[in-house]
């Protein structure tokens, strides 16, 4: 994917240099766009830069509204039991679900495997390792993020008390307001994970505790595997797959 910039890429970001041009591609459905020390991911349809932000916007919202405590994800992966769980977060797309988990307690490693969205997760982490305030500096020591896929580091037998699973589904044909045309966006970069089932059994070798899969309310199950538990909300819904008891610190 090209990439524009009027200055050169920091570190964190700078495995796109050989991507950067001078202007804005034509004829291409995306671009990412460096600027004003955020990247974005932009496209020609009038749907607003997609930049991932863990200080402002939503995120400083939910954080100074108790972090997100009551939210399903929380309680699925058991943070109410216990909120200092090792927690692996093996899609982690634009982290919003893992930054709810961090800004917890958890001890989170985030995968993700598409390295554009990867390059916006890691710009948006880098800008939270720079915040002065000391409650977001704590989130930040707690996260790690790699650029892999979850099968191969799946593959080489961690353990984690939590694995929790999210991939894409096929995105729904109505959707209207702007939140959800940035799904439609997310959908078309990353497309469908059709080899998502494949994760489920090594999730719960790996896994002390549980495996957590959230799916859209309607989707099949994962792997066609019955859970023990679920959460349903509006329109998704928390599979939690147990293995053993969350004990209480
Ligand atoms: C639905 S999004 C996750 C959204 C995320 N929970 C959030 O709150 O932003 C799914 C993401 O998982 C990534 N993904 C899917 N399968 C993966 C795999 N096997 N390894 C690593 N990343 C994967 C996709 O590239 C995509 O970015």
């Amino acid at each position: 994917m090209k990439v524009i910039s009027d200055q050169s890429l920091p570190e964190h970001i700078a495995f796109l240099s050989p991507q950067l041009v001078d202007d804005v591609p034509e004829g291409e459905a995306f671009w990412l766009s460096y600027c004003e020390g955020r990247l974005a991911l932009c496209q020609p349809k009038k749907i607003g830069p997609i930049v991932v932000d863990f200080v402002g916007g939503k995120s400083r919202h939910r954080r100074l509204q108790g972090g997100g405590k009551g939210q399903a994800v929380s309680k699925a992966c058991g943070l109410v039991q216990r909120r200092d769980l090792d927690i692996l977060d093996a899609t982690a797309g634009m982290g919003g679900d893992g930054f709810v988990l961090a800004s917890l307690g958890a001890k989170l490693t985030s995968l993700e495997r598409n390295p554009v969205v990867y390059s916006l997760l890691a710009d948006g982490f880098y800008r939270l390792n720079q915040a002065t305030d000391s409650s977001l500096k704590a989130i930040a020591d707690r996260w790690q993020l790699l650029n892999q896929s979850a099968s191969d580091y799946l593959a080489g037998s961690p353990k984690h008390d939590v694995v929790y699973l999210d991939p894409m589904f096929p995105a729904r044909k109505k959707e209207k307001a702007a939140v959800a045309k940035e799904m439609v966006a997310f959908h078309s970069l990353v497309g469908a994970d059709e080899d998502a089932d494949a994760l489920l059994a090594p999730a719960l070798e790996c896994a002390r505790f549980r495996v957590v899969v959230k799916r859209p309310k309607i989707a099949p199950l994962l792997a066609g595997k019955q859970p023990d538990l679920q959460l349903v909300g509006k329109s998704s819904r928390f599979d939690v797959y147990t293995k053993a008891k969350i004990v209480a610190d």
